[in-house]
């Protein structure tokens, strides 16, 4: 049996030059091998490192270009499907929510999908979901993952702010009723299926309950892997829970991991740091 030890020569250049040369390295070898009778490979120490880092940037690369927006058969069906929303919504609910409509936003080709509760004060004045205090959090999460809120999709179980009262309720909120959540699911059902993430992050009890129809507590589920419209679903806890448990590290760390859980379904890289985070 012989071995030889190859090299795969990359200098510290740009992330393109470098892909191609691995790659011409990678196909210089395949023939070698076609035509020599070695039978193992010994690759040094130094150019694994060198892989190993290459296929890093590649899987950060992946997640750090937006992916175009544009026309698009998914942009007419999302277009669409927020006209029905907009015009069809209220009514099933019998006037139980706020007249503002608050549609999915983000990247229509995302591979993560995150699902909150419902709009609140800040979200119906913005037009936008998660544009509030949860939203900032929420948006610092996704940045510890290696991603910006450019690459993923946002949305909420309901697109109208629940009412209370005559509507005069300043910043308060109420929690959806179970009518509420019933008739909105069908319109987010289909949102997902639009947009077709590979992983959904459901966001709370609320969303747990209509999305999964689990009534147990995000501590008992957390963990657990769903499949949802073809897509990998886990629960975690709402950003708006660790801001109101400010001080307990743990269950940010436990929102952390449930991160870590998505990037691995995501196949992206993690590294020492983002795993060693709330450790
Ligand atoms: N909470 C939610 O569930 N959704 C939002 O959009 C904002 C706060």
């Amino acid at each position: 049996m012989t071995s030889r030890e190859v090299r795969l020569f990359m200098n510290n250049d740009s992330f393109e030059n470098e892909a191609s040369l691995a790659l011409s390295a990678l196909q210089k070898l395949k023939e070698h091998l076609a035509d020599c009778s070695d039978n193992y490979i010994n690759i040094s120490n130094e150019s694994i490192q060198k892989l190993n880092s290459l296929k890093s940037k590649i899987v950060q690369n992946k997640f750090s270009e937006p992916h175009p927006r544009g026309p698009s058969e998914k942009n007419e069906k999302i277009k669409s499907l927020n006209t029905s929303i907009n015009t069809d919504i209220r009514l099933i609910n019998n006037n139980s929510l706020r007249d503002t409509a608050v549609l999915g936003d983000g990247n229509l080709d995302a591979d993560i999908m995150f699902i909150g509760e419902a709009p609140g004060y800040e979200e119906e004045v913005q037009k936008k979901p998660f544009v509030g205090p949860s939203g900032k959090l929420l948006n610092r999460i996704i940045t510890a993952m290696g991603m910006d809120r450019n690459h993923a999709y946002i949305s909420n179980i309901l697109k109208f702010r629940p009412k209370i009262g005559d509507g005069k309720q300043g910043r308060s909120n109420r929690k959806p009723s179970p009518e509420e959540i019933k008739s909105s699911m069908s319109y987010l059902l289909e949102e997902i299926k639009i947009i077709s993430p590979k992983v959904v992050i459901i966001l709370g009890g609320t969303a747990l309950e209509g999305l999964l129809a689990i009534n147990d507590p995000i501590s008992k589920v957390r963990g657990t892997v769903h499949s949802l419209e073809g897509a990998k679903a886990i629960a975690t806890y709402h950003p708006s829970f660790l801001l109101r448990t400010n001080n307990e590290i743990s269950d940010k760390r436990k929102v952390w991991e449930d991160m870590l859980l998505a990037m691995e379904l995501l196949e992206m890289e993690i590294s020492d740091k983002q795993r060693a985070f709330f450790t």
